[in-house]
Formats: C-alpha cells, sequence, structure tokens
C-alpha cells in the first residue's frame, strides 16, 4: 500500500510548537505515512527557535516575512507560493494550525487545488469579527473550507455545529499544545535566562502582542506595570518582547532600563515553559499562553476583553481583565494580597488536552485516507 502524503504547513512561533508534536508523530509512523513540512515563515526568528528545539528540517520554507509586513501581502504571498508546493509535493491531505493568516491562505490555496485540508485547533470562536483580529475571520474561513476539524474541546466541536459543518467531520482531539508542552518538560533541561533574577521576589511574567492592543491599549498595559512595580516592592517582572516593532516600540519606550522590569527577547520554548512554572503570576494577551498555564497551576490574567478560550475561565483559573491601567492595578494586587483569591486562581487544572491529541490525529487520519488512496 501506497504510504499517505501529509504535508504539514504552519509560519509561526505558535503554530510551530502545536504542530510539531503531529510531525514528530507523523515521522513516528513512517511505515503508514510520508511527512512533508512546509513552513512559510511568516514569523523567521520566533519560527527558527521552534524548528531547532524540535529538530524539524522543512522540506519547504517560502521565507515571506518582510518587517512590519502586512496582511495583504502576506495573505498573498502564501495564497501563491502554496501553489508551486502543492504542485511539487503533491500531498494526499494538507494540515493547517488555528487562526493565523499563513493558516487561512494556505487552507485556501489548498482549496482551490482541491486537496483535503485538516484543520488542527478547530472551532475556536470569540463570535465578535474584529476580536480578535483578523484571527476570529481567519479561523471561520479556514473551518469552512477544511474537509477534518480537530476541535480540542467540547465547546468547540459545539461551535463548529453551529457553524454547520457536518458531524461526520468534526473530532474531539485534545489542543497538541499540551503534547508539546509535556515533551519539552520531559526532553529538557531548560535554562532559565540570566536576567538576574531576585529570587527573594514574587515574578510577574507577562507577554502581549495582539493587534488590537497596538496603540492606547499596549500603552496602558505599560503604565500599569509602572504602577505596580512603584506601588509593591515585592514583585518583579519578566517580559520577553514580541519581535513586532508594533510591540517593540512602545515597551521599550516605557518600560525600558526601570527597576524590576526585566525586558528580554522572545524566550526560547523551553526555558519559556520553566519561566511560566517559576513565575507567581502571569498577565498575557496570549492564547497559546492561556492554555498552557492552568494546567501547570498559574493564575493568568488575560489582556484582553473576550477570549476565544473559555475553558479555563470557567474552570476560575483565567481572568479577563482589558487593557484598562487601573484595572489591571487592581487585579494583580488582588492576586497579590488576597491569599484565599490566589489559591482558588492557581489550582491545576488541565481542560486542553492530556498530551495524546497528536496520536489522536494521526489515527484519525490514517482512518480517514487508507482506504482513499490505497
Ligand atoms: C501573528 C499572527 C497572530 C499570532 C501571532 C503569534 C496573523 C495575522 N497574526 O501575529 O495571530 O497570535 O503571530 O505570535 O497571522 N517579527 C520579526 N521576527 C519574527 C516574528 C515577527 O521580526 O520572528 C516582526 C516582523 O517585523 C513582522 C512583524 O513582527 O513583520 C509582525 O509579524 P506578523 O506575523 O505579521 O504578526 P504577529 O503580530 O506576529
Ligand atoms: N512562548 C515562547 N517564548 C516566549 C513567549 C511565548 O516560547 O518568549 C510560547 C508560549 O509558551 C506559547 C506560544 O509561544 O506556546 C504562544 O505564542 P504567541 O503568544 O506568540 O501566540 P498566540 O498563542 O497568541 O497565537
Amino acid at each position: 500500500m501506497s504510504k499517505i502524503r501529509v504535508l504539514t504547513v504552519f509560519g509561526t512561533r505558535p503554530e510551530a510548537i502545536k504542530m510539531a508534536p503531529l510531525v514528530k508523530e507523523l515521522e513516528k509512523n513512517s511505515d503508514k505515512f510520508e511527512s512533508i513540512v512546509c513552513v512559510t515563515a511568516q514569523h523567521r526568528q520566533m519560527l527558527d527557535q521552534v524548528l531547532q528545539l524540535f529538530s524539524i528540517k522543512p522540506e519547504y520554507d517560502l521565507d515571506i516575512m518582510k518587517e512590519n509586513q502586512n496582511l495583504w501581502t502576506l495573505t498573498a504571498d502564501v495564497l501563491l507560493k502554496m501553489k508551486d508546493v502543492f504542485e511539487s509535493a503533491k500531498p494526499d491531505v494538507v494540515l493547517v494550525h488555528g487562526d493565523t493568516t499563513t493558516s487561512m491562505a494556505a487552507a485556501l490555496s489548498a482549496f482551490y487545488a482541491k486537496i483535503p485540508v485538516g484543520h488542527v485547533e478547530a472551532g475556536l470562536r470569540t463570535f465578535d469579527k474584529y476580536y480578535p483580529f483578523p484571527e476570529e475571520i481567519n479561523r471561520v474561513f479556514a473551518d469552512a473550507v477544511c474537509t477534518y476539524h480537530f476541535a480540542p474541546t467540547d465547546t468547540s466541536c459545539e461551535n463548529l455545529r453551529k457553524s454547520s459543518i457536518p458531524e461526520e467531520h468534526i473530532y474531539k482531539t485534545g489542543n497538541t499544545v499540551i503534547d508539546a508542552l509535556l515533551y519539552t518538560v520531559e526532553n529538557n533541561t531548560p535554562e532559565i535566562p540570566n536576567l538576574n533574577l531576585d529570587e527573594s521576589l514574587k515574578t510577574i511574567l507577562m507577554t502581549s502582542h495582539r493587534r488590537e492592543n497596538f496603540g492606547e491599549p499596549i500603552k496602558n498595559i505599560c503604565r500599569a506595570v509602572l504602577e505596580l512595580v512603584e506601588r509593591n516592592p515585592d514583585i518583579q517582572v519578566v517580559y520577553p518582547v514580541h519581535l513586532n516593532p508594533n510591540v517593540q516600540k512602545p515597551v521599550y519606550e516605557l518600560l525600558g532600563g526601570k527597576e524590576r522590569i526585566h525586558l528580554t527577547s522572545p524566550m526560547e520554548y523551553a526555558p519559556f515553559a520553566a519561566m511560566m512554572k517559576k513565575a507567581y503570576i502571569i498577565m498575557s494577551d496570549s492564547g497559546g499562553v492561556q492554555e498552557e498555564a492552568p494546567s501547570l497551576g498559574k493564575p493568568v490574567l488575560v489582556l484582553r476583553t473576550t477570549t476565544e478560550r473559555p475553558e479555563a475561565v470557567e474552570y476560575g483559573t483565567v481572568k479577563l481583565v482589558g487593557t484598562d491601567k487601573d484595572v489591571i492595578v487592581s487585579e494583580v494586587e488582588n492576586l497579590l494580597h488576597n491569599p484565599d483569591e490566589y489559591k482558588k486562581m492557581s489550582e491545576a487544572i488541565n481542560p486542553y488536552g492530556d498530551g495524546l491529541a497528536s496520536k489522536r490525529i494521526v489515527d484519525l487520519l490514517y482512518k480517514n485516507l487508507s482506504k482513499k488512496i490505497s
């Protein structure tokens, strides 16, 4: 029987982290699958960090990232360049992940080539097309053109049903982010970069990069950090700053060189996971961090007003606090000074997966495709 040719496409840091365990699982099943990896390199440095960690050598690298790129050229580049990849790689199925522009445009390109697409992390929704922007529409679009929907939770399965996706194409698999986290913790002894942290202080770890937070919101977040550090001499803040110039500029202008605020380059995944474990509180507008931190028992204050990941909010370990300076300060101080509140939010829970999502997805691909190509 011929092997099933699976083309896995990704381009940004979070996609790479969440697709890496799937690529590894396909490689483990090389008697059944021919695994082909294409990176668009929508991100360059932040993608390469992950490829190196998981020892993934892509067969195709489109190398599209440009300084401060825009959505139009990004979409056009992926859409067009993927056509040549499909013609050369001749995949039986294409896998895309989540809600980035790489995922949406690669899925559309595969649809134009009439190749079936599997959507990993399907069915997440806020039901507000501008929050997050453009991710909500990217994932709705990807779901619409994909054939196989690998949804992480019951809620995401239900969202797919509401979007009229046929029941027989919806599979609850868990989120591969937990596979990645467990793999990373098991296979690495990561060193946290030397930031001269004071071990006697409580560490707040933060990240932010969402487009809808550019401008005033991100400045408000920075002002909240300044006020928190000034009012609370027992805390320090660690902030690996996303490479997007719309983040770098305001963050370094407002927080650079300040006492007990440690700005760093984006951390490699293994040290970042170790940093999450070390942190007392995490503040973030990241999607992936909202999924990982609850399983490490860390309270997450989300610097957004909506989330497509309501599960951990319902369990009480994640709280939406938005980007108002005074609200952020008061929510962080509530956790710092109120042990009962902290205890409630720091219970380890894992609504996003059990570390076996990649295996389930690979089994489902085999079940669905082995007969079709034999
Ligand atoms: C992208 C995704 C977002 C995801 C985020 C994860 C879209 C539209 N956005 O947003 O959904 O949450 O990635 O981080 O798909 N840059 C570098 N080096 C890098 C990465 C980025 O220099 O390794 C800079 C470049 O100037 C680039 C800019 O950041 O042009 C923006 O990158 P882009 O992928 O367009 O947007 P993100 O904000 O990273
Ligand atoms: N992450 C990392 N290094 C960092 C910050 C984050 O490896 O310095 C990881 C984090 O653990 C998570 C992923 O990057 O797995 C999230 O990526 P990001 O926040 O860029 O994107 P999102 O998840 O919001 O799409």
